[in-house]
């Protein structure tokens, strides 16, 4: 049985999950209208990925005989200056998550609840993953500034991009 601090920290951590999914499909809107479709696809897979980080929080719970409660999603940013000014939101943003996650797994060792820190490891090495492709891509695309010819390069390479769920391949 789930305790219930963990069980609130957690329901906290979905909401914040589906608010990067909101955040991220935000952002693939933008960039459809932008007529950047491969930076939309990029977004639009981030947004289905933060779907399914939720949805292991939400399964965990449930298989700890735990019960979601589901928050209210707060609104989020529709427009950017440009695609470097997403792209530093994003990372930004990842980061915030990082510190979320490692704060629910301090929480984890002061509870001595082993079972949610074994889990939360996952979500660790995720955020790993997740810091690391948007400091690539913000890297590059500050490397572009203002060739247009670069950006719809970098557009062609992002649209090639397709949704792998993250949660069924285990991180080393
Ligand atoms: Fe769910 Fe992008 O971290």
């Amino acid at each position: 049985m789930i305790n219930k601090k963990i069980q609130n920290a957690i329901d906290e951590q979905i909401n914040a999950e589906i608010w990067s999914a909101y955040l991220y499909l935000s952002m693939s809107a933008y960039f459809e209208k932008e007529n950047l479709r491969g930076f939309a696809n990029w977004m639009k897979i981030q947004y289905q990925e933060e779907i399914t980080h939720a949805m292991k929080f939400f399964d965990y719970v449930h298989s700890m005989g735990g019960h979601v409660s589901l928050k209210p999603i707060a609104a989020v940013q529709t427009e950017w200056k440009n695609p470097t000014d997403a792209f530093k939101d994003t990372l930004a943003h990842e980061k915030v998550v990082t510190s979320l996650i490692n704060n629910l797994a301090n929480l984890a060792v002061e509870e001595k609840d082993h079972a949610t820190l074994n889990m939360l490891q996952w979500y660790i090495n995720e955020q790993i993953e997740e810091e690391s492709n948007a400091e690539q891509i913000l890297a590059e695309l500050k490397l572009i500034g203002d060739n247009g010819y670069g950006l719809l390069m970098k557009d062609k390479e992002l649209a090639l991009r397709v949704f792998v769920d993250p949660t069924k391949t285990p991180i080393a």
